[in-house]
């Protein structure tokens, strides 16, 4: 079968995720309230006008649990609990309270694959001894060789370094390891022991009786590890492992990357859906970071999680072919297990995409690294501008949506971020060889020139200082202002909503192409975007948005733009 064949549909699909528009929260950058250079959820609550104005369905927010921050709250002590940094549960009440008035739904985020080293649960580890019941919550083994010295075995940690620190017994002496895929400060459960199922089922059920839509689950391809804990054979500290597997088989991978995508995992999978279940329209979001899309296809069967993050579009290469290959992988792999495709560009992990497309496919370091000011920096207008024709072209297709805060103002990569600021754990643990991701998570601009931080706070303060690009860019400045980043996003989503495109069809539309362009259809609207030099002529019929402004007015489609046309 030909691409151009490929009909895609989800009309029949009524549920509000499979065709939602879902934008990430990172809590301690989206707003302020209290004015400690830390984002809030009153900062939140008082800003969410701006999120109806734009036009988003839902948020998902990234931890605001209690957490000593040593993975910027991806490392969680009481998971019951909101961090003081952000608030208290009156605050989280009162936000869910207002955004639901608003008809925006709130997922959260949970992280069941490792907690905090602060959690009552892994301090009681550490105190029982070796063999233990307590220890059995987590992944700790007697290191080999002479004096029991040496790691269990030799898996990397993805932040660097190893992923086995060694501890100090109840009498003085050196223990065992545990197991930390990310920070030493991250030991990793042991899902394989059925009382961290329970645990996690009564934290679901708590957040799901507070009122929540649903969870974004972080890390779930990698909560099973290959039974006996054998070496692995990938050093990639990307997450998921390398990405030039695609010809091995399921148990090639299962077995090249031990902690990735086991098997039993699916078994937890269906536990988590069964709660979820048991409560009206709530969804589960996986982070399953794991390569074909045939295999992260699996965690959305339909008794397993409702959406998958799509990793492969995301890092698809803005190009003709690198476009068309990944959305026909997509909506394949997703289409034969029934479920939605997602569709995403940025998040708090990888370099904004207003960066990133300013480089060329293979330019860039690998996911996690981040760039700084040592690294080629980016033609920022030529990025933008790509970045808005991809986003123009990704909002057509039919499926869900995620977008990440401060992409709508079209934010770059803060990509001279100096060290002294930095706060991932990368930066740490590879003594700043991988500058890592702070640079995609600097404060949002609001009014430019309020404060240093522009409108974050009053104050000023700011956990991480923004770039001077940020002023510019601040909300006040693009709002109601024609041809700016935000106001292409709000009617991006407008269209998408009146048009119902979420839940549309798909076909791919070669008349409407030449030869470095890329056209589809979705009910009666075309999507073109131009990845080459010479200009398109577009269909007849209504142009509904297009990327830039600089449309020429005989309706030819420049480089780098997309345009969405009413077909007549
Ligand atoms: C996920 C999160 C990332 C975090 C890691 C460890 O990949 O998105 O930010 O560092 O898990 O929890």
């Amino acid at each position: 079968m030909s691409s151009s064949e490929i009909l895609y549909t989800t009309k029949e699909n009524a549920e509000w995720w499979r065709s939602a528009v879902i934008y990430q929260i990172y809590p301690r950058s989206f707003a302020d309230g209290n004015g400690d250079g830390m984002g809030d959820l009153k900062g939140v609550t008082a800003r969410l006008d701006s999120l109806v104005e734009l036009g988003i369905d839902a948020i998902w927010f990234s931890p605001f649990m209690l957490s000593p921050q040593k993975d910027a709250g991806y490392d969680i002590t009481d998971y019951k609990q909101i961090d003081p940094l952000f608030g208290n549960l009156d605050d989280f009440d009162e936000l869910l309270k207002a955004a639901n008035s608003k008809g925006i739904r709130i997922i959260v985020d949970m992280v069941p694959n490792h907690s905090s080293d602060q959690n009552e649960l892994f301090q009681a580890a550490l105190k029982a001894g070796p063999g233990s019941p307590e220890r059995d919550m987590y992944i700790f083994r007697d290191g080999k060789g002479l004096f029991k010295r040496k790691a269990p075995n030799n898996w990397p940690s993805v932040f660097g370094g190893a992923s086995w620190t060694r501890i100090r017994e109840a009498n003085g002496k050196k223990g065992q390891f545990y197991l930390h895929i990310f920070d030493s400060t991250q030991p990793d459960f042991n899902w394989r022991n059925p009382k961290v199922l329970d645990y996690f089922e009564d934290i679901l059920r708590f957040w799901l009786d507070r009122g929540v839509a649903g969870f974004r689950i972080d890390v779930a391809h990698g909560l099973i590890k290959r039974d006996g804990l054998p070496d692995t054979e990938d050093f990639s500290t990307e997450m998921g492992g390398s990405k030039s597997d695609d010809d091995l088989t399921i148990e090639q991978l299962e077995r090249k990357n031990p902690y990735w995508g086991q098997p039993e995992v699916h078994a937890i999978n269906r536990r988590f859906r069964k709660v979820v279940d048991s409560y009206d329209d709530r969804i589960m979001a996986g982070e399953a970071w794991i390569m074909p899309l045939t295999r992260m296809a699996e965690w959305v069967r339909s008794d397993e999680y409702h959406q998958a993050f799509n990793f492969d579009y995301m890092f698809a290469a803005w190009s003709k072919e690198g476009q068309r290959k990944s959305v026909d992988r997509s909506l394949k792999a997703f289409g034969d297990v029934g479920a939605p495709s997602t569709w995403v560009l940025s998040n708090h992990d990888v370099i904004r995409h207003a960066t990133r497309f300013a480089y060329n496919d293979g330019e860039l370091p690998p996911q996690g690294d981040g760039i700084g000011a040592h690294f080629r920096q980016p033609d920022q207008a030529l990025g933008l501008r790509r970045a808005r024709a991809a986003t123009s072209f990704m909002l057509g297709i039919p499926g869900g949506a995620y977008l990440y805060q401060g992409e709508e103002l079209g934010l770059p990569e803060h990509s001279t971020l100096d060290g002294k600021y930095r706060q991932d754990p990368t930066w740490f643990r590879t003594k700043g060889k991988r500058v890592g991701r702070d640079g995609c998570r600097v404060p949002l601009p609001w009014e430019a020139g309020v404060g240093a931080a522009n409108g974050f706070n009053t104050t000023g303060e700011s956990w991480l200082p923004q770039p001077d690009t940020y002023r510019a860019l601040a909300r006040d400045q693009q709002s109601g202002v024609a041809g700016s980043t935000l106001e292409l996003y709000k009617r991006l989503l407008k269209v998408r909503k009146e048009l119902g495109l979420g839940a549309g069809t798909f076909r791919w539309a070669p008349e409407f192409e030449n030869e470095n362009s890329l056209a589809y259809v979705n009910g009666n609207v075309a999507v073109i975007s131009n990845f080459g030099t010479d200009p398109v002529v577009l269909p007849k019929g209504e142009i509904l948005v297009t990327s830039q402004v600089d449309l020429s007015a005989e309706g030819y489609l420049e480089t780098d733009q997309t345009a969405w046309v009413k077909l007549s």
